[in-house]
């Protein structure tokens, strides 16, 4: 289907991180679900995952099934971010992803995330540093830029290409947008013209197959990497294969199917059948409001997925309400609803 590096991938379509959010029980249910091959983890700082933090080994934990997984680092110490890869490495994950994007001031104070979009040269260094240590691929997942006046994701994805990255993932936002406005496809279309043959994956805004189509065409990426759309929406990926093998919908998945797919296995935490209450299947329909800790109508809220009273940054866009409520919520329910 596409290779990155010398990773044979299924699907050309990605998870992207959401800090907090995309992990273990996450990924276990989105692949169960089907479409998704690569996954990448919640980002995690390079020096943690060194002094053997535990908070840092909750954030790479993974298992057999979770695979191809790529951890995404964060940190702005060259040897750090070196020696991280390659304990990764050792550790048996597919590859590692360097944060650019990432706009948070905490982040970006020490010179990583976004900051790293503005020092090209510091940046290029310290990916080559990374790429000479290891085997498996490193890619690295951008903005845009820092801000309009700033738009340096081509000319980085260049340099980072010509320093051996694997594939360039691109959030077509600046960090000054955050995740205001709308995704800049004419942006993203830049930095694939920029790069020479590494595979450019466009991210920003993918809520729906046909978004996903879009993007495909308007940029001429290789690739489509989904973030809030999974959590609105497990299926997304399976939904979005097919659609663009066969150019048909699926329908939405059956009343069944989301209970079965929300259903606790193995290993997951915070769930058992005793929590899936019999109102909340009953009759095929799940009461808005009602306490299920396990059943969230979508079947994004799986377990420990979701933390009580928090919300993510909603998607702006077709299908959604300000305030990240689905226009369609009688039938496929919002993220927003299960937290409510
Ligand atoms: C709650 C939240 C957490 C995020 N955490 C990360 C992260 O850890 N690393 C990263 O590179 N991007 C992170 N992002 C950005 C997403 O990976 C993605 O680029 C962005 O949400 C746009 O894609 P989407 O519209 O498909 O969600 C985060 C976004 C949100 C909303």
């Amino acid at each position: 289907m596409m290779r990155i590096g010398a990773l044979e991938l299924r699907s050309n379509l990605f998870l992207s991180p959401l800090a907090g959010y995309t992990n273990l029980p996450f990924r276990l249910t989105l692949r169960e679900v089907g479409g998704l091959d690569l996954a990448t983890t919640d980002l995690v700082n390079a020096r943690s995952l060194l002094e053997r933090n535990a908070k840092a080994f909750k954030l790479i934990e993974t298992r057999s099934a979770d695979r191809p997984l790529a951890v995404q680092l964060f940190g702005s110490v060259p040897e750090e971010m070196r020696d991280a890869a390659a304990y990764l490495e050792t550790a048996g994950y597919s590859a590692v992803d360097i944060n650019m994007g990432c706009p948070v001031r905490k982040v970006c104070r020490v010179g990583g995330g976004s900051a790293m979009m503005t020092e090209l040269a510091a940046t290029a260094a310290l990916v080559k540093g990374m790429v000479n240590a290891v085997k498996i691929p490193i890619t690295a997942k951008m903005r845009l830029g820092w801000d309009d006046e700033n738009l340096t994701a081509p000319d980085l994805a260049r340099a980072l290409e010509d320093v051996g990255v694997a594939a360039i993932f691109v959030h077509g936002r600046t960090r000054e947008q955050g995740f205001g406005g709308t995704v800049n496809l004419p942006g993203i279309r830049a930095v694939v013209a920029a790069v020479r043959s590494i595979p450019v994956i466009g991210n920003g805004d993918v809520i729906s197959p046909e978004a996903a189509k879009l993007m495909l065409e308007q940029t001429g990426c290789a690739g489509v990497s989904i973030g809030r759309g999974a959590f609105y929406n497990p299926w997304i990926f399976r939904h979005t294969r097919q659609y663009l093998e066969t150019g048909e919908l699926p329908p939405e998945p059956a009343f069944e199917e989301r209970v079965r797919v929300m259903r606790p296995r193995a290993g997951f935490r915070g769930a058992s059948a005793r929590d899936v209450p019999p109102s909340g299947v009953n009759g095929g329909s799940v009461r808005r409001g009602a306490r299920l800790p396990a059943v969230s109508q979508s079947g994004a809220v799986v377990c420990e997925a979701i933390r009580p009273g928090q919300r993510i940054q909603p998607a702006r866009g077709a299908g959604f309400e300000p305030g990240g409520v689905p226009r369609n919520s009688g039938r496929l329910s919002p993220l927003a609803a299960a937290i409510s």
